[in-house]
């Protein structure tokens, strides 16, 4: 690993074509969502990476900023952009900050599992609600930890099986991490990379933000606002710092 954490030169150049966060459709409605919770102020976005969220939304009429660990992954986000107008800060989403006071703080991409901690995922919420004006929101996007998938007494579940890619996550259930394993093959020749992360409940994460000054707003399953339940994959939450 360098500087540039697990998102260096090789994995930020194909970062937008190797997954599924690409789909137009999908990109619009997170848009729509975070344009109207930013409201007529600013938003932030931690762990900005190559601007797959944070450009268009720029290009929507909402101004962003965005803090981000990985010179590697802004290099590809300016190459991307038309007026080199986006301002983003080196450093980590935990403690880095950045001029301004923002209506809306935004994580995505399940990208809080990237903080192994609990340290440091609560410093994050903490760090969100600094950026924050009063009555300001901070959103997560993040899967729920998929613990009930993996058959009692084991600790694997593989999530890419195919030709190109082998994927297994392995869960470590005491202390709430697991890594994800990744194996890519092209011709005669294969790649291994694995990748630390921790998992925290919804529940956990609203203890956070109540630690941060934060109170839950909303919670949906998808991006579309569907109602969060007991078979979601994933949530949606919104925290909102109190009006003064
Ligand atoms: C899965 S990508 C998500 C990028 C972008 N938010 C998106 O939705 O496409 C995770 C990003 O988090 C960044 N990252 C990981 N840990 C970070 C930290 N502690 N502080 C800031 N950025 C971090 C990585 O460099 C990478 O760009």
């Amino acid at each position: 690993m360098n500087d540039d954490g697990y998102f260096g030169a090789k994995v930020a150049r194909t970062y937008d074509q190797d997954h599924g966060g690409n789909d137009p459709i999908v990109i619009d409605r997170v848009v729509a969502c975070l344009k109207e919770l930013a409201g007529t102020g600013e938003a932030l976005e931690f762990a900005i990476g190559t601007g797959r969220i944070a450009l268009p939304l720029s290009a929507s009429g909402c101004k962003v900023k965005g803090i981000e660990l990985s010179n590697a992954m802004v290099a590809e986000l300016r190459k991307k952009e038309t007026d080199g107008s986006l301002q983003v800060e080196i450093g980590d989403m935990v403690s880095a900050r950045i001029p301004g006071a923002f209506s809306l703080v935004y994580l995505v991409f399940n990208t809080i599992d990237n903080l192994v901690t609990q340290e440091a995922q609560t410093a994050c919420f903490e760090n969100a609600a600094r950026h924050l004006v009063p009555g300001g929101r901070f959103l997560i996007e993040t899967r729920v930890p998929p613990v009930q998938r993996i058959p009692f007494g084991q600790t694997t579940l593989a999530f890419a099986c195919d030709e190109k890619h082998i994927g297994v996550d392995e869960f470590d259930l005491v202390n709430q991490t697991y890594t994800s394993n990744h194996v890519w093959m092209t011709g005669d020749r294969h790649e291994f990379l694995s990748i630390p992360f921790r998992y925290a409940w919804p529940s956990e994460m609203d203890l956070m933000a109540k630690l941060a000054g934060l109170e839950l707003e909303y919670r949906w399953a998808d991006w579309d606002r569907s109602p969060f339940d007991h078979l979601s994959a994933s949530h949606i939450s919104v925290w909102r710092k109190a009006d003064v």
